[in-house]
């Protein structure tokens, strides 16, 4: 054994980059070679390091600093297989390299242009049985890379498995990776692994009292340090789960399989990224492209096809119960309806009008069943081709729905058709639904029986991206609701523009109970990190189902438009109700869907936030303030505008809550709205009502 273990310190050697090995820093293209256990590369600004070690059991570990102070301290990766040994105890490394690399690339939408891509790689080769580890007797030598990527503002790092010495498939049983948080805080999360999906109100706990969380999960350190602990490039793989186990220490649970482990993969594969963002404030967690910068580029060549938009449809009504899915005399999708919306869309210029409830299966239980779906065969009163043609004439698109009541066998098995049947169409976009409890999606299985799969497994992550690349065949952009999670992958299919993934404005229809205020800065700073949401904001009667009212203000609903971002945004509320707010609809009629620039002014994460986001298509600014259930003023400086000396005038526009509103109270629709001539040296000072918010829109004056 002692021989055993002393070789293991023999085994790293590398050669340039911000690279220390044994604790010895060694300067750039240093043509050192040494052996070592532990090897540290730093961020390109020195403030981020991250330290491997292999521990004296032959484990691999990882730890990550900002700035001398523990981020997390060290932490096992380890593999569970089905059928082999552990992946382990008992690991040698072969080699370490690193690499600085700087570019930047461009988006096809989002919430800005350019992105900077700045790292440093620290690669890790490692092997594992062999024969030479006494402690597992696996005769063929199996062998592992952990790549990690250290940017200015957080790290990723996954695991790149070479093929099976044996040539068989891996069977991971399990995967643990650690996170042992350095420091006490405060976490804000979702609960994984109960009945719900996604759709929960956030809980802000002491992060020594989180149970299992979904990821992000986002942690306030003590020493005001921000962290989000997600992944990136999840595909063909199981979604992770963050388990704590005591005290500040975090596993990893892979999502769960029927087959027994929970990821089967054939030859060399690589693991989705563990990232971990990392930076001194709420703002800086969200202005941060992390997962982006992880996922590969984009697979799918021009996209000019597809259209970030906005949206009304035949929806909202439907949660008010005022209309229903099925058919019969409440039936929504109706001739006479969709050209309702069609008509008032093309007043707006709003290019796509949802149609949900056109087609047939609607009727009986359609929840976690999902049989009776036909996605091309529409209920008698809607006529798919004379619609699509009227919309046309309009310059208005219909947006289809897929419905799949979680049978996930049932739509693969229609999927090439559905979709070629919305091409036909004209359609370009496409919202699918996964309407089951968590762990109810139905598949069939490969001896032809059904068997039930989660929404994060890793047979609905390749669902998903089925899905997305069929789409992408037939030119068409997907937004799904109760979705997989997102991890960047719409850089490399910048056709699947958004998702739920989290309580939505339906949840404000229903009432059981609504979103609380401070949802919205709540996920700003958690789910929002990892993508687009369809929100569906915009519902500016402020009413629900049966008259409920919503805990918002008027200049809230407008607010979100900046503050949740989307590059398909609805516009929620019945096209009777909006037309009764004509200045408010005059900002949603210009308000873009796809920004050049996003800059998070102000904001904590579950209290409040600013963002400043400039226009793709022009030089107009536009700045969403949402508050919690606490009124609030902010002093919001205009730096973003350039040079404070410019002289650069703007025409700002202000829609702002009324001294008299208040999300909770009678005077909801209390709005200001006002305009003020401002320059980047200017400060406005705005005011939000409890459950409030505010909107501005800010112009060059030529
Ligand atoms: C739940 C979705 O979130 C909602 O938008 C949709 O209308 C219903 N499912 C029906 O598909
Ligand atoms: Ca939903």
């Amino acid at each position: 054994m002692r021989t055993f273990w002393q070789t293991i310190i023999t085994l790293i050697f590398a050669l340039t980059g911000v690279l220390s090995l044994g604790g010895v820093a060694y300067a750039e293209d240093a043509p050192t070679r040494i052996w070592a256990q532990s090897a540290t590369a730093t961020s390109p600004d020195g403030h981020i390091a991250v330290t491997f070690t292999l521990d004296s059991e032959g484990f691999a570990n990882y730890a990550i600093t900002r700035n001398g102070a523990p981020i997390i301290a060290n932490s096992r990766m380890s593999f569970l297989f089905s059928d082999q040994d552990p992946m382990g105890r008992g690991l040698t490394i072969s080699d370490v390299q690193t690499t600085a690399s700087a570019s930047t690339w461009e988006q096809p939408w989002g919430e800005r242009r350019f992105v900077k891509d700045e790292h440093t790689e620290l690669v890790v080769r490692l092997e594992s049985g062999g024969g030479s580890n006494p402690m597992v007797d696996s005769p063929l030598t199996r062998r592992v890379t952990v790549r990690f990527r250290i940017f200015n503002d957080g790290v990723g790092f996954r695991y790149e498995f070479a093929a099976r010495p044996d040539g068989s498939e891996w069977r991971i049983m399990e995967e643990r990776t650690e996170f042992n948080i350095g420091q006490d805080g405060t976490a804000h999360w979702i609960q994984a692994g109960d009945w719900n999906r996604y759709e929960q109100i956030y809980k802000r706990t002491p992060i020594d009292a989180v149970s299992q969380a979904h990821t992000p999960m986002t942690l306030v350190l003590a020493d005001g340090t921000h962290v989000s602990i997600h992944e990136a490039a999840l595909v063909d793989y199981s979604g992770m789960w963050v388990t704590r186990m005591e005290g500040r220490r975090f596993v990893s649970t892979l999502s769960p399989s029927p087959d027994g482990p929970k990821v089967v993969r054939s030859g060399a594969f690589n693991t989705p990224w563990r990232a971990i963002r990392v930076t001194s404030s709420a703002g800086a967690l969200y202005d941060n492209d992390l997962e982006l910068n992880l996922n590969e580029p984009n697979k799918l060549g021009d996209v000019s096809w597809v259209k970030p938009q906005k949206y009304v449809g035949v929806w909202w009504e439907m949660h008010l119960e005022t209309k229903s899915w099925a058919s019969g005399d409440k039936h929504g999708a109706t001739n006479a309806n969709v050209k309702r919306h069609i008509d008032f869309a093309a007043q707006y210029g709003f290019r796509g009008v949802l149609v949900e409830g056109w087609n047939v299966g609607w009727d009986g239980n359609w929840f976690a069943n999902g049989r009776g779906f036909s996605f091309t065969e529409p209920y008698p009163d809607f006529d798919m081709k004379m619609l699509s043609a009227y919309g046309e004439k309009k310059g208005v698109k219909i947006i289809g729905h897929h419905e799949t009541g979680g049978n996930i066998a049932v739509y693969e098995d229609q999927l090439d058709d559905a979709m070629a049947y919305y091409q036909a169409h004209g359609i370009e976009a496409v919202k699918t639904g996964y309407v089951a409890d968590a762990g109810g999606l139905i598949d069939v299985g490969p001896n032809g029986k059904q068997r039930m799969v989660w929404h994060d497994s890793q047979r609905s992550a390749q669902h998903h991206l089925k899905v997305v690349q069929v789409a992408a065949t037939h030119k068409i952009a997907v937004n799904a609701h109760e979705p997989i999670k997102d991890t960047g992958l719409r850089r490399t299919y910048p056709n699947w523009v958004s998702r739920e993934g989290a309580r939505g404005m339906e949840y404000q229809a229903w009432g059981v109970p609504g979103n609380p205020a401070s949802h919205v800065p709540t996920l700003y700073f958690t789910r929002m990190l990892s993508g687009p949401m369809d929100y569906t904001p915009g519902v500016l009667s402020l009413k629900g189902r049966g008259g409920r009212d919503l805990e918002s203000t008027l200049a809230r609903q407008l607010s979100l438009y900046m503050t949740l971002y989307s590059p398909i945004q609805m516009i929620a509320d019945d096209p009777e109700n909006l037309a009764k707010f004509p200045r408010e609809m005059e900002f949603l009629r210009v308000v873009p869907a796809d920004w050049a620039e996003t800059h998070t002014l102000l904001g904590e994460v579950g209290d409040y936030v600013v963002v400043a986001r400039k226009d793709r298509n022009s030089n107009d600014w536009y700045i969403g303030g949402t508050t919690n259930g606490e009124e609030r003023t902010v002093s919001v400086p205009l730096t973003f505008l350039g040079a404070k000396d410019s002289g650069a005038r703007y025409k700002a526009q202000i829609y702002r809550d009324g001294d008299a509103a208040s999300g909770y109270g009678p005077d909801r629709h209390d709005i200001v709205i006002e305009e003020k001539t401002v320059t980047a040296a200017d400060t406005l000072t705005l005011r939000m009502a409890p459950a409030g918010g505010f909107a501005v829109r800010l112009f060059p004056i030529k």
